[in-house]
C-alpha cells in the first residue's frame, strides 16, 4: 500500500501522493479522535501521512549510539552558597547542549506525578468529552488536537496535544482546563512559573547580567503549556514521535514520564535525554539565542516513537510578551560591542507564531530569517 511512496520516479508519484495525502489528513482531522483513536481502533500498519520520506529514514542509519549525557544541574542551595556554582554549570550547558536537567528544582514530586497522571486521564478519558476540546482554533486558551502543523507539515508525528496558553493581561480561568485534569494542571503552572523566574534568573546572571534583567523585559510573562500524548506505535522506524525542531520561546521547561524517547542533537548525533525521577529538562529556545546574541544555543531536538507507550510530557513554552502587548526583542544591548555587533534584526514574539511553530533547521527557520 506505502509502495507508491519509494516509488524512483518520484515526480509524478509525489503529485499523486500529495493529492491524496490532503484528503487523508482531512479524514483523519474529522475524526477528533487524533492518533489514540487509531490505535484503539487497532491498526497494524501505520497511515501513510505518518510515514516519513525515505531519504530520512536512509539517513537514520547512519546515526549512532552515544555515551554522552545532557548535563544535570542540582538546584540545591541556589539562594545560598550554590549560586556561583550552579550559575557556572547553567552558562556551560546554555552555551554548548542549549539543554540540561535539573533536579532539587523545589516542585515536589506529587505535583509533577499528579500533572502527567492527569494528561493520561485527560487523553484515556470517553473520547466524546475529549472531542469538545478538538478545534484549530488559536483564539482558544485551551484547546486539543493532533499535529498543530497537520495541514501543511510534510510528514504527521504519532502525537496528540492538550494546549493550554496563558496570556499577559488576562488571567486564564482554571475553570476552562478540562474538568479531569483541573487541579493538577493549576497546581503544575503555579509551580512551574515560579521556577521559570528562577532559571531566568540563573540564566541572567550567566550572561553576565542583572538578575533580574530577562524577567524585566518579560520572559516569564507569557506561556503555553503543550501536554503530549504519544500512543505506542506499532511501526515506530517509520514515523516520528516529533519531527527534528528547536523551540520558538526563550526557555522551555519540559516535564516528562520515565519513558523516553527525547534527543537533542549535539556533536553531530542525536542524543538520549535520560528521563531522571523528579527531575525536569530545561532547554534554550530561539528567542534567547537571538537576545543573548548566540552566545546561548536553542538546539534541534526531536521525539522518536516506540513500541512502549503511551509516553506522557508536558512543554512549558515561556515567550515573553507576545500576542497580548506586542514587544520587540533584539540583541540586549550590554551583551553586543563593536568587536561582537548584533546578529540579529529584532523581532516581535507574536511574529513567529503566525505560520506555526517553527519547525525543521532549514533556510525557512526563524534564527535563519532573523539573521542581518
Ligand atoms: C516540544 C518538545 C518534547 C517532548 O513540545 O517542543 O520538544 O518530549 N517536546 O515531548
Ligand atoms: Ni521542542
Amino acid at each position: 500500500m506505502t509502495m507508491d511512496i519509494y516509488d524512483t520516479s518520484r515526480t509524478t508519484t509525489q503529485i499523486v501522493t500529495d493529492y491524496h495525502r490532503a484528503k487523508e489528513v482531512q479524514a483523519f482531522d474529522d475524526t477528533k479522535a487524533g492518533v489514540k483513536g487509531l490505535v484503539d481502533a487497532g491498526i497494524v500498519n501505520i497511515p501513510r501521512i505518518f510515514i516519513r520520506p525515505p531519504e530520512e529514514l536512509v539517513e537514520e542509519l547512519t546515526s549512532h549510539q552515544t555515551n554522552f549525557q545532557v548535563p544535570v544541574i542540582d538546584l540545591d542551595g541556589v539562594r545560598g552558597n550554590k549560586l556561583e556554582e550552579i550559575v557556572d554549570q547553567v552558562r556551560a550547558a546554555a552555551e554548548t547542549w542549549g539543554f540540561f536537567q535539573v533536579v532539587n528544582h523545589g516542585i515536589p514530586l506529587n505535583v509533577l506525578e499528579e500533572m502527567i497522571e492527569g494528561i493520561r486521564k485527560f487523553n484515556e478519558q470517553d473520547v466524546e468529552l475529549k472531542k469538545e476540546f478538538y478545534t484549530r482554533d488559536r483564539t482558544r486558551n485551551v484547546r486539543f488536537n493532533s499535529n498543530f502543523d497537520l495541514h501543511y507539515s510534510r510528514t504527521a508525528n504519532w502525537r496528540d496535544t492538550l494546549t493550554i496558553s496563558a496570556l499577559a493581561s488576562t488571567d486564564l480561568d482554571p475553570n476552562e482546563y478540562p474538568e479531569v485534569c483541573r487541579d493538577a494542571v493549576r497546581e503544575y503552572i503555579k509551580n512551574v512559573t515560579k521556577l521559570a523566574e528562577t532559571l531566568f534568573e540563573l540564566l541572567s546572571l550567566a550572561l553576565g547580567l542583572k538578575a533580574e534583567h530577562l524577567q524585566e523585559i518579560g520572559c516569564p510573562k507569557e506561556y503555553t503549556l503543550l501536554c503530549h500524548y504519544y500512543p505506542s506505535c506499532p511501526q515506530p522506524d517509520l514515523t516520528l514521535g516529533a519531527s527534528g525542531h528547536s523551540d520558538p520561546s526563550f526557555l522551555t521547561i519540559l516535564l516528562q514520564d520515565q519513558i523516553g524517547g527525547l534527543q537533542v542533537f549535539h556533536d553531530n548525533q542525536w542524543v538520549g535525554v535520560q528521563p531522571i525521577v523528579g527531575g525536569l529538562v530545561v532547554n534554550i529556545g530561539d528567542f534567547l539565542q537571538v537576545v543573548s546574541n548566540d552566545k546561548f544555543k536553542s538546539v534541534n531536538h526531536r521525539v522518536v516513537a516506540g513500541h512502549v507507550g503511551p509516553r506522557v510530557s508536558v512543554a512549558c513554552f515561556f515567550m515573553g510578551h507576545n500576542a497580548e502587548i506586542p514587544k520587540s526583542y533584539g540583541p540586549i544591548k550590554e551583551l553586543t560591542s563593536e568587536e561582537n555587533p548584533p546578529i540579529y534584526r529584532d523581532f516581535l514574539a507574536s511574529e513567529c507564531f503566525n505560520k506555526g511553530y517553527s519547525t525543521a533547521v532549514d533556510d525557512n527557520s526563524l534564527l535563519h530569517q532573523l539573521k542581518l
